[in-house]
C-alpha cells in the first residue's frame, strides 16, 4: 500500500467527510496505460520513443497539422490505424471518475486522452470534456466539414488512405477528430474551463506530465485555497520558486494544500477508496 503523506491524507478525510463537493478531475495518457496504451514521455515506452520506423522530423510532427497536410497524413494514417481505440478496459482509475460521479461529488473530468475510456467507464457526456478531442468523429482539416466516421474509420483501418474531403472545390485531408498541434481545443473546453476551475473544491490530477497548454494551465485557474492533489508516476508540474507561476508546490515551505500520492494511478485510487470507504464499490465496477 503507497504511504500518504499528511497533506494527502488530510485532504482526502475532507473528501470523506464531505468537506467537498465539486471535484474537478484532470486526467493523462498515465490513466491508460494499465490497460495497455503507452502515454506519450515516459522514456523508453512512451510513444514519443517508438516511433523511429515514421523518420519524422521531431516525434511530436506525427501530431502536427502543418507535417500532416506537407506529408499527405503518411505516418498519421499509419500510426491512427495502430492506435484505433477499439477493445479496451478502462482501468480502476477510469471507474474511480465514475465513483466520484456516482457519489454527486464530480463537477467535471477533463481528459487529454482520445481513447474514450472515461465514457466507456461510464461518466457521463455532461461531465467529462474530451479536450484534445476523440477518435470517435473525423472532419475535414480544410473546410472543418464532418466526413461520415464509419467510412473515416474503415479507410484507416484498411489503410486506403489519405482521405480526402469530398465537398465541392475543397480537396482537403480529413482525419479523426483528436486535436493536432497547431489546432484549436473543442468549445466545450474554454466553456468549461472558465466556469469550472473557479468554483472547484478540490482538484485531482491524475497522469499526466502537464507539459502541454493550455490543458496544463487548468491547474492555475482553481481558487486559491483549492487543494490540488496530484496521482502520478513523478512529480510533474511543480512551481519553480523562483518564479511567478502557481505550479504544485509539492515539498515546498508553507504548502498546505498541494499533495502527491506517487505510483501507479490504479494502487493510488484504491488506497484513496480504503480512505473514502469507497472500495467494495470500486471493485464492483472493476469485476463488472
Ligand atoms: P505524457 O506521456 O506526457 O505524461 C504521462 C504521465 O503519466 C507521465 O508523467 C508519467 O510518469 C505518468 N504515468 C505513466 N504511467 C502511469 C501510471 N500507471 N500511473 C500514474 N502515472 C503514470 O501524457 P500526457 O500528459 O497525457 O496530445 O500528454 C499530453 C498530451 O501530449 C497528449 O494529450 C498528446 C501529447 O502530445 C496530443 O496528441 C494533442
Amino acid at each position: 500500500v503507497l504511504g500518504l503523506e499528511c497533506t494527502a491524507r488530510r485532504v482526502l478525510e475532507n473528501l470523506r467527510d464531505g468537506k467537498y463537493a465539486s471535484v474537478v478531475v484532470m486526467a493523462g495518457a498515465g490513466i491508460s496505460v494499465s490497460c495497455g496504451i503507452p502515454d506519450f514521455r515516459t522514456p523508453g515506452t512512451g510513444l514519443y520513443d517508438n516511433l523511429q520506423r515514421f523518420n519524422l522530423p521531431t516525434p511530436e510532427s506525427v501530431f502536427e497539422l502543418d507535417f500532416f497536410r506537407a506529408s499527405k497524413g503518411e505516418a498519421f494514417y499509419k500510426l491512427a490505424k495502430e492506435m484505433w481505440p477499439d477493445n479496451f478496459k478502462p482501468s480502476p482509475t477510469h471507474l474511480f471518475v465514475r465513483l466520484l460521479h456516482d457519489k454527486g461529488l464530480l463537477r467535471r473530468a477533463f481528459t487529454q486522452n482520445i481513447d474514450t475510456l472515461e465514457r466507456v467507464a461510464g461518466v457521463p457526456d455532461d461531465k467529462l470534456v474530451e479536450a484534445h478531442g476523440s477518435f470517435a468523429n473525423s472532419s475535414c482539416t480544410r473546410c472543418r466539414k464532418p466526413f461520415d466516421a464509419e467510412r473515416s474509420k474503415n479507410a484507416i483501418l484498411e489503410g486506403k488512405t489519405p482521405i480526402m474531403c469530398e465537398e465541392p472545390g475543397c480537396g482537403g485531408l480529413v482525419k479523426p477528430d483528436i486535436v493536432f498541434f497547431g489546432e484549436g481545443l473543442p468549445a466545450k473546453f474554454g466553456i468549461c474551463s472558465s466556469s469550472d476551475l473557479p468554483q472547484a473544491d478540490l482538484l485531482i490530477v491524475m497522469g499526466t506530465s502537464l507539459t502541454v497548454h493550455p490543458f496544463a494551465g487548468l491547474v492555475e485557474m482553481v481558487p486559491p485555497d483549492c487543494p490540488r492533489l496530484l496521482l502520478n508516476m513523478k512529480p510533474v508540474g511543480v512551481r519553480i520558486p523562483s518564479e511567478e507561476s502557481n505550479g504544485l508546490r509539492l515539498n515546498q515551505p508553507e504548502n498546505w494544500r498541494d499533495a502527491m500520492i506517487q505510483g501507479p494511478c490504479d494502487e493510488a485510487v484504491r488506497a484513496i477508496c480504503d480512505i473514502l470507504g469507497w472500495r467494495e464499490d470500486l471493485e464492483a465496477l472493476v469485476e463488472s
